[in-house]
């Protein structure tokens, strides 16, 4: 395995990729736009049951991605190419998308639960310190394909660990969640059937998935209708 991975030609499997241009949902969006969102935000109350059908479509969603993800990590070790482009934009849409709104919207769905079931609660308090580990790890994997696409040299071993550490921490966090969590959260919706989470200030669609693709993920959306 050779020691440095260096700059890939800007032009490759996604020509046009947004890296330099503003793109819609910008690496700032969970806090600058929260609050533009905030100012004009209405309560919007969902019921739980439709937040959770949700948040398993966007699993099955983020699984995709890990999947792909995990690809490229196959060709860091061999001393082949990866896909720096299709791996940063995954990375910005789990920063402004699995990060800001996924993330956010479980930590509503489990505060209810915690008001309902004290027996789960001692276990939920372990959410969002990992919530905050996925951010974290996802930050430094995105740091690394950024400095790479920049021209800096980063190692292929720790390309190759962020990105591990990154996959194995989100995939058993939601393996978790859908395991142990959601089921709790499937009683309460069944037993409280006006039980819901107000999501007003989440934007409605999601970037890459929803009706509306965002131009910034695009290239990602081609890449995905491609590989399915
Ligand atoms: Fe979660
Ligand atoms: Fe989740």
């Amino acid at each position: 395995m050779s020691a440095i991975l260096a700059a890939p030609n800007r032009k490759g499997k996604h020509p046009g990729c947004y890296v330099g241009e503003i793109p819609d949902y910008s690496p700032g969006w969970p806090t600058s736009s929260w609050n533009r969102y905030s100012e004009v935000t209405i309560a919007m109350s969902v019921k739980l049951n439709q937040v959770l059908a949700e948040l398993r479509e966007d699993h099955r969603n983020l699984r995709l991605l890990l999947n792909l993800l995990e690809s490229e990590s196959a060709s860091i070790t061999v001393d082949d190419e990866p896909d720096f482009e299709l791996m940063h934009d995954i990375m910005q849409y789990m920063t402004v998308y699995s990060d800001a709104v996924h993330h956010p919207k479980e930590d509503l769905v489990y505060g209810l639960i915690r008001e309902h079931d004290a027996e789960i609660a001692p276990s939920l308090e372990q959410v969002e310190p990992e919530h905050l580990k996925i951010a974290e790890l996802g930050t430094t994997l995105r740091n690394d394909i950024e400095a790479i696409i920049s021209g800096t040299a980063v190692t292929r071993d720790r390309l190759h660990s962020d990105l591990q550490d990154y996959v194995t921490q989100l995939r058993t966090h939601i393996r978790w969640e859908e395991d142990e969590l959601f089921p709790v959260a499937d009683s309460l919706a069944a037993k409280n059937g006006a039980a819901g989470i107000d999501v007003g200030l989440f934007p409605d669609e999601d970037p890459l998935f929803g009706a509306t693709t965002a131009t910034s993920f695009r290239n990602l959306l081609t890449y995905l209708q491609k590989y399915e």
